[in-house]
């Protein structure tokens, strides 16, 4: 951290304060939510590693300790649990309705306009007291997951999965996505990724929940932000992108007659070559390892071909080390296990965001609950004195 930090050149100008493009290794605001231990290792979740809740939290437990900073007790587990099974239940159906005019494109379109609908049902007054913030969190929480579901399955399988309040949050929400009743392994599998997801710091989306929070806008439409934010394929898009590249390698493998964990390495070589990135490798704060990706490859392990691709995996983790210096990241490992859960590429996004959407209600109420408007000044360099002219007389050589 303090090697980070004496990299930062900050520089004054007139009295004000300039900082690195990017906002690289600089510190924005503090937060109690997540965020890289002192020591530079390891994300840390409200005091835990981010791999220790990922392995063994719930998706109830873990949401519990995202908004309230520590983990439930049973009877409060059970009535987050009611809640948020309630609500999953009851997206307002105009909103489905709504779902249903949207054209064919990326489901995360289908987010940030699904989310903003919500707003406009939930939220026309909004109001900063605490016990209604935590509601209206509950609410996003449980039915961001639904308005992506349903969005997509209207849109490319011509029908509209109904969520069961009967059923476990991730196991619903993974039977929705695939049309099909998952096995129990399966829903652990999807679940314990959903919490790996939850929270990274400041990161580009956060910040923008960040960002819109502190004009106190209403939540709804700071998570359609924070869904917009991570949409960009540098932030949220690279599981779908590793995943495209993971089935190029299986096609080009195939017809080289090649077995596909030999074959990634020439592959791998020949993109490096050309100066291209390989999706699902480097991070910000990750220098030698992820310690999510342990966890994710547990599951792998534990699903359809799951030796196969943790040979695939390894292997390439072997060629971009020693080629590189660079470890795999989260994204990789989820692209593999999503796929292995017949997920759709395009909703590999959008899951990361179900579980994101726990990570910003936080940071939301967290920035709300001791707000100042976040608005940087900016240095203009753009020419100065110019003096307007009529249409007639402008554009004359
Ligand atoms: C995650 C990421 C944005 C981190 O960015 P960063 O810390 O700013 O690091 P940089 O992009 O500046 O990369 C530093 C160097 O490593 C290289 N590098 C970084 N990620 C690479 C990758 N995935 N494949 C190949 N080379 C990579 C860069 O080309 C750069 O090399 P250079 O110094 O010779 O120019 C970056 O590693 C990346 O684009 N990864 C691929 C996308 C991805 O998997 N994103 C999910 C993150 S969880």
């Amino acid at each position: 951290m303090n090697n980070q930090l004496s990299k930062v050149e900050c520089k004054t100008e007139n009295g004000y304060i300039v900082v690195p493009k990017g906002l690289v290794n600089v510190i924005v605001d503090k937060t109690e939510i997540s965020g890289v231990d002192p020591k530079g290792e390891h994300t840390i979740y409200r005091g835990y590693t981010i791999d220790d809740i990922g392995a063994n939290a719930s998706f109830y437990e873990a949401t519990y300790l995202f908004l309230k900073g520590r983990l439930p007790c049973e009877d409060e587990l059970r009535e987050l649990k009611k809640k948020i099974d309630y609500w999953r239940g009851r997206v307002p159906e105009k909103v489905f309705d709504a779902l249903r005019y949207a054209p064919k494109t990326h489901p995360m379109f289908y987010g940030s306009y699904g989310v903003a609908l919500l707003g406009q049902y939930y939220a026309p007054e909004w109001s900063f007291d605490l016990d209604s913030l935590y509601e209206h969190a509950i609410r996003v929480i449980a039915q961001l997951p639904v308005i992506f579901a349903a969005g997509w399955n209207l849109a490319y399988n011509g029908y509209l999965p109904r969520p069961d309040p009967g059923l476990d949050h991730a196991y619903d929400v993974l039977k929705m996505i695939i049309g099909r009743e998952p096995s129990k392994i399966e829903a652990r599998a999807f679940e314990s990724t959903l919490v790996l997801y939850m929270d990274h710091g400041f990161n580009a989306s956060t910040f923008t929940v960040r960002v819109i929070a502190s004009t106190l806008s209403d939540l709804y439409s700071a998570v359609a932000g924070g869904i917009s934010a991570l949409k960009g394929p540098l932030h949220g898009g690279a599981n779908e992108k590793a995943m495209e590249m993971l089935l190029e390698v299986r096609e080009k493998a195939e017809k080289a007659g090649k077995p596909m964990e030999d074959y990634i390495e020439e592959y791998i070589l020949d993109k490096l070559s050309r100066k291209e990135k390989i999706m699902g490798f480097g991070h910000r704060v990750y220098k030698v390892h992820d310690p999510r990706t342990d966890v994710a490859a547990r599951f792998i392990a534990q699903l359809e071909d799951g030796d196969f691709w943790l040979r695939v995996l390894k292997r390439a983790e072997e060629v971009m080390w020693r080629e590189k210096r660079l470890p795999a990241n989260i994204d990789f490992y989820t692209a593999v296990l999503y796929y292995q859960l017949g997920i759709p590429i395009p909703m590999y996004t959008p899951i990361f965001a179900m579980g994101r959407v726990v990570g910003w209600s936080s940071h939301y109420i967290e920035q709300v609950s001791d707000n100042k408007i976040i608005r940087p000044t900016e240095k203009y360099v753009g020419p100065t004195g110019l003096k307007y002219k009529p249409l007639e007389e402008r554009c004359k050589a």
